[in-house]
């Protein structure tokens, strides 16, 4: 629970803020939608359902960088077929979700970093399996979202975010279980006046 519920959003996280430094524009319209949206209150769940744009930004960042790429592995209990090959029971099976969430038959411009492809809401189930599905899909999808949700929304309506040279953002991704960046990300940020109000 420890390992499954904590390197997951602190790297989906890492993720997301690289993704906002290296899109100003999104950077701008997510700032907007919180001001508008929460004003200088602090983020909070009651909030969720006005913040349509931060869900997408989440939801963008988690097809383009599943932080659990290749799923958990599954073993077939019974003969079975998928996608017409034969797999016999007892076999050890992979669901490479980043290639899914990458596959240009399914996705317009798969790998641009667009928030505005889940506005719509008309994502098929099977195109986007960032937690898995079914019986053993992810029990802490709920949480993780929520934590990202507050964290990241928090994260820019009270800070000013700076990338530390001109250069954009490496996105290099490290193999493993789990894919973070070859690079760790670093910012630099500032606190906005809206940080005053909310301490005063
Ligand atoms: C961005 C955050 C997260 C992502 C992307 C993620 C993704 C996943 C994925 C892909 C699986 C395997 C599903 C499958 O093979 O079909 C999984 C399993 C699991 N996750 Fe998460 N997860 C996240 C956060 C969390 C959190 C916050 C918790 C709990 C506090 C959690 C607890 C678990 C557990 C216990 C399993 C194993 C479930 C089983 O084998 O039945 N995860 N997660």
């Amino acid at each position: 629970m420890l390992l499954a519920g904590t390197e997951t959003v602190a790297t989906a996280m890492e993720w997301a803020l690289a993704n906002l430094l290296n899109h100003p524009r999104v950077l701008k319209k997510a700032k907007t939608e919180l001001d508008t949206q929460v004003g200088d209150h602090l983020i909070e769940e009651s909030d969720f359902a006005k913040l349509q744009y931060l869900r997408c930004i989440i939801s963008e960042t988690l097809r383009l960088y599943p932080v659990v790429p290749l799923l958990v592995p599954h073993l077939a209990s019974a003969d079975c077929t998928i996608g017409g090959y034969d797999v016999p029971a007892g076999t050890t099976l992979f669901v490479n979700a980043w290639a899914i969430h990458r596959d240009p038959t399914l996705w317009d411009d798969p790998t641009s970093f667009n928030p505005e492809r889940f506005e719509t809401g008309r994502v098929g189930a099977y195109n986007f399996i960032p937690f898995g599905m079914g019986r053993r899909a992810c029990p802490g999808d709920g949480l993780a979202n929520r934590m990202m949700t507050l964290t990241l929304g928090s994260l820019i309506q009270f800070f000013e975010w700076e990338r530390v040279g001109d250069d954009k953002i490496a996105m290099t991704e490290k193999t493993g279980i789990s894919m973070c960046k070859v690079d760790p990300l670093e910012l630099m940020c500032k606190a906005r006046p809206s940080l005053n109000v909310l301490l005063s």
